[in-house]
């Protein structure tokens, strides 16, 4: 029976991971037989269980040649293929006598989409074609065109990409639940959501760090280690970019994030010898880069998110020490927009971080001021339709700074150290290389007191 959960747990896990990093599926349509002027495909991440949400595309492209998707209209198989003499067709399987009247009334030069679904002419790719010199066969209920290759912009106008997150279905009876109540043992808390995962350095066996004691400054006079640094959390992308395609001209864009975020800080610091003069040491170097390729269309749609973290830490220190200070914030429920176009806009809300100081242990000669601050970024390389008509990376970023001080002289017991300790910290968003700062919060003072 162990064996079996044990089973069961890698494959939810498994799950979890793939759901995580695959591209975006056409979610097929039931339209009519029909050419339009206004194509428009479907996609989404949904995996199979309905209590979990997914983030789910809506790509709309105003054409000037009638067109058509047939992954819009129920097609039941595209085939692509090069004829012996050279020539490239591509043909479709109609679902019934009447698509094939249909597809008879339609106009003499049409483009088609063809998306990654189909592996066609050797790609699994969003593909437009000019298609001519129709062929029905009403028997077989197959229709095939001759094709050319339409490179955009020629033929596409404006366009407009929407993604958004799907609540799921909280039902009260998953196989989790009931695995839980039929072995009465407590499932860990694998979440197979398809959110964009936040956790860096996070190890959720040990509710710490991944990677503890990151070295920040080490010289001759100071050691100062991330001891306990990660953060944790989830967020819903929604995203809304519109255009022209020709001249490239963009309407409308903007890029939403909500979820939640806890930043764990835990530091130790070394004087290890007396110091005859005052010793200030400095960094500020990144600590983790973690690539999450989450959101693809092939050929349509590149939205490689990535989380950076970034430590920052100033020390002082006239004296021989040894401390452990830090401290958590979690944001519950925050969501930010930011609209890139031009110069950004921002709307936001659940910003109100809960901070909590964990106890510090100390002990010093004279002073010691550390201003340790932990910056994580999470940017989105965007390139809709390979990057010919938009390519920028935009993102938030998330900076925690907790400043200590230890000092000798100020407590009723000289021998005592007066500990102080505040966080502070901010959001803000960038485009390339631009920042732009959203909010800053209040600086919280965390612990005032004689140890
Ligand atoms: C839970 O699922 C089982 C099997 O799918 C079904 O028989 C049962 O009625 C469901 N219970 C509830 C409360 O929905
Ligand atoms: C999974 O994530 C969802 C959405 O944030 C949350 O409501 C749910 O409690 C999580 N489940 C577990 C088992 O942690
Ligand atoms: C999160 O915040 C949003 C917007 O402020 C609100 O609509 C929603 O109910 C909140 N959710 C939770 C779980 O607090
Ligand atoms: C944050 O710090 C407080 C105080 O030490 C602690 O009780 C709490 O468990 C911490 N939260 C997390 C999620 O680590």
């Amino acid at each position: 029976m162990i064996k079996f959960i044990l089973n069961s747990l890698l494959l939810l896990f498994f799950f979890g991971i793939v759901a995580a990093s695959k591209d975006f599926d056409v979610v097929m349509g039931n339209k009519k037989f029909k050419t339009t002027n206004l194509l428009s495909a479907v996609y989404s991440q949904q995996v199979g269980d309905p209590s979990e949400g997914y983030h789910k595309a809506k790509f709309n492209l105003k054409t000037n040649l009638p067109s058509f998707n047939p992954d819009q209209s129920g097609v039941e198989s595209v085939i692509c293929k090069t004829e012996a003499n050279g020539k490239r067709k591509i043909a479709f399987s109609l679902k019934d006598k009447k698509a094939a009247e249909d597809v008879k009334k339609w106009p003499e030069r049409i483009m088609l989409l063809i998306s990654h679904k189909w592996e066609c002419f050797g790609k699994r790719s969003t593909q437009f074609f000019k298609a001519t010199d129709r062929v029905i066969d009403e028997s077989k209920l197959v229709t095939t065109f001759a094709i050319m290759r339409c490179d955009f912009p020629h033929n596409l106008e404006d366009y407009d990409i929407n993604i958004n997150w799907v609540e799921g279905k909280q039902t009260n009876n998953n196989t989790r639940r009931s695995l839980e109540e039929r072995f009465g043992i407590s499932f860990p808390t694998i979440n197979i959501s398809n959110k964009i995962g936040l956790n860096i350095l996070f190890d959720s066996a040990s509710d710490k760090s991944s990677k503890p004691d990151i070295s920040l400054i080490n010289n001759k006079n100071i050691k100062l280690l991330c001891a306990n640094c990660f953060t944790k959390g989830e967020a819903a992308l929604a995203l809304r970019i519109r255009g022209k395609i020709f001249p490239p001209k963009l309407k409308e864009a903007s890029i939403t994030l909500s979820g939640n975020l806890l930043v764990n800080l835990d530091f130790s610091l070394e004087a290890p010898k007396e110091i005859s003069h005052e010793e200030k040491a400095s960094i500020n170097s990144p600590i983790a880069s973690i690539k999450i390729g989450a959101f693809n269309i092939p050929g349509l749609l590149e939205l490689g998110p990535e989380i950076d973290l970034v430590a920052a830490a100033d020390a002082l220190a006239d004296a021989r020490a040894a401390l452990k200070f830090g401290g958590n914030f979690s944001l519950p429920n925050f969501s930010a927009k930011a609209s890139f176009k031009g110069l950004p806009n921002f709307e936001q809300s659940g910003f109100n971080p809960i901070v909590n100081a964990h106890i510090p242990s100390a002990s010093a000669k004279a002073f010691v001021i550390i201003t340790a601050t932990l910056k994580s970024q999470l940017a989105f390389g965007i390139k809709i339709l390979e990057g010919r008509i938009l390519n920028k990376k935009v993102g938030f970023e998330l900076v925690g700074t907790l400043e200590d001080s230890f000092r000798l002289g100020s407590c009723k017991r000289k021998a005592h150290l007066h500990v102080k300790s505040s966080l502070g910290g901010n959001i803000g968003f960038f485009v390339n290389d631009k920042d732009f700062p959203i909010l800053k919060f209040p600086t919280q003072s965390l612990i005032d007191k004689c140890l």
